[in-house]
Parts: C-alpha cells; structure tokens; sequence
C-alpha cells in the first residue's frame, strides 16, 4: 500500500518512521511543514498541493500526525489551530482515500472520574481541543470511513515533552513541585504507531473512533517519580502540587483516563502499561 504520512517531523511521525522499517511491506512518504532528511514538505491546509501529492504519488492511505499541539499558544491563536487541527481534516478527508487521524482526551471536560468510552459526551475546554473535535467532525463529514483513534499524554524520544522537560528539570534543580491533582495515562508514541499500525494491517478495515493510550493510570507527579527512578535522578526533591499553585495559562483536564475496550475487543489486542513504554522510551535517550 502507498502510505502518506503528514507531520512526520513530530513525536508520532517519527516513531512511524521507525517503525515503517518492520512494516517493508507498504511504500510510505513521509511529510511534514518543514523539510528534513527522509521528509518532504507537505502543508496539509493547502488543499491544491494535498491533492497533487495524493494522486502522484498514488496514495491509498494517509495517516495524520500533523497538527497544532501546543495547547496554550492555541488559546491565543484559535484561527491558526481551526486551520491544522479542523479545516485540514476536511481535505485530507476529501481524497477518497482511507484515513487514520489522531484526536486527543482534551475534548472531553476533564471533569469525569470514570474512564472515557468513545460513545461519551464531549465537552472541550479549550481552544486545542475545541479545533481537535472540530476536526473529528469534518474529517468524519466526508470520510465516514474514518479511523480516529484519541490519545494522551503522548511523548517520545524524539521532539520536546514531558519526559525530557522532567530529566532536564531534575539535573538542574534541587526541589520540585509537580502536580498531583491531574490524572491521566502517559502514551509512548512508539506504542501508538504500534497501534496505527495494527489498524492499517488489519485483514477487515474497521473504521470509527477509538481511544488508545499506554495502561494504567499516574498523576503528573508519579509520573515524574517513575522518570527519575529510571534515569537515576535523585538530588532532585519531587514534591506533589495543587494545580491551582502551578498556575497554568489554560486549564487542564483533571481526568482525562480514556477506556480502551473497545480498540483491544476490536483489534484483539493487548496494550502494555505506561511504566514499561516509559522503560523503553528511557532506553533511547541519552541522559
Ligand atoms: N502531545 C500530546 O501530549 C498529545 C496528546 C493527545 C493527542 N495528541 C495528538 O497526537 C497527534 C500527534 O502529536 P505529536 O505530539 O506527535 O505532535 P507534534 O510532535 O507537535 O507533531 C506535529 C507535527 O505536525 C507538524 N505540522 C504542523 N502544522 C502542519 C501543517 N500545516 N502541515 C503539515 N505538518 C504540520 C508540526 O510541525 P511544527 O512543529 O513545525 O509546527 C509537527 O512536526 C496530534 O494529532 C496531537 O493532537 C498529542
């Protein structure tokens, strides 16, 4: 199969390279905004050039990693996030081609404190996850053939997230506090590029919406004592905060837990707990 993916210079869209290399068996163009070694440019808000590349390059599948991830510049600048996050789904959906797109746990309110099934109201909070529902919508308005599949908390060796924030945070700083009050399940991209591709190479193409993060559930703070733990910090004090005392520009989810039945009924698979992505994750940097 001839496999497009966008925003491959990103967390996921790398660890979909990576991972392309045990998968020989589709030939795959690696796009994104800006060009890099391995990747062409392709703006996925320019429709005429979105079209071109799918029908010379005889695309039969895109996969949609690109997309305007930082949650408070978002708030700022919601008409530049509507563009990536909604009016590109919209064309990308429009090719006639199969799709899988990535949405996130941020439209919901954060509010719940059961796991999120797919078929639960939504609610976003904000400008990022009011553009990423927005997305869901018009890419299912012309595309309801769709696979969307809503992540959390996703980080990776490659790019800037969490993970390196708190290895960097815990070399410098003698005392930190990190918050305790949001619960949610870290996501190593590698296992979600697992689970995409597990999608594409099912034997029946089954497509909706589906929820997938690593198991499990942490609080940032855990979160941050298992990070230091693995990488042998410990000069560090992690002290557990309020979120109301980080003072954060843009609200977050409080729980944000997304219930995964549905894609391990579906795709009959296991999911492994967010401690051991984390090991392996670990294992690729250097710190
Ligand atoms: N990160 C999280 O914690 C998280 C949580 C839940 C869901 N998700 C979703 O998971 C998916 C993957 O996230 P990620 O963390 O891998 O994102 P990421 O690291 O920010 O990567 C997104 C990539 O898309 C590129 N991009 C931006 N605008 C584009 C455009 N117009 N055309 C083509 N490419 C464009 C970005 O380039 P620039 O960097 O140059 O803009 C970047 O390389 C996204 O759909 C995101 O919404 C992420």
């Amino acid at each position: 199969m001839n496999i497009l993916v966008t925003g491959s210079n990103g967390q996921l869209g790398n660890e979909m390279r990576v991972l392309s290399s045990a998968h020989p068996n589709h030939q795959y163009f690696f796009t994104d905004v800006i060009e890099a070694d391995g990747v062409s440019v392709l703006d996925i808000t320019d429709k005429a050039a979105v079209s071109a590349y799918v029908s010379s390059n005889a695309i039969e599948l895109i996969v949609n990693c690109a997309a305007y991830t930082n949650v408070d510049k978002a708030e700022e600048d919601e008409a530049t996030a509507l563009k990536i996050n909604a009016e590109a789904l919209g064309v990308l959906g429009a090719q006639g081609v199969r799709v899988v797109h990535v949405s996130t746990d941020y439209v919901f309110s954060g509010d719940e404190h059961v796991p999120c099934r797919e078929t639960d109201p939504v609610a976003p909070r904000t400008a990022y996850g009011r553009t990423k529902y927005e997305g869901e919508k018009r890419l299912l308005a012309v595309c309801p053939e769709a696979v969307i599949l809503r992540t959390a908390w996703l980080y990776s060796s490659f790019g800037n997230n969490f993970v390196k924030t708190m290895i960097r945070l815990g070399k410098e700083r003698k005392e930190l506090g990190v918050v305790f009050d949001q619960i949610g399940t870290p996501t190593y991209a590698a296992d979600l590029a697992q689970a995409i591709f597990t999608v594409i190479e099912s034997p029946v193409w089954r497509p909706g919406v589906y929820h997938f993060t690593n198991e499990g559930v942490c609080s940032w703070y855990d979160f941050t004592i298992a990070i230091h733990e693995l990488t042998g910090i410990q000069k560090c004090q992690v002290r557990p905060i309020l979120s109301e005392e980080y003072q954060y520009k843009t609200p977050r989810p409080h729980y944000s837990v997304l219930d995964k039945s549905k894609f391990k009924k579906t795709f009959n698979v296991t999911i492994p707990h967010w401690m051991d992505g984390l090991k392996r994750c670990v294992r690729r940097l250097d710190f």
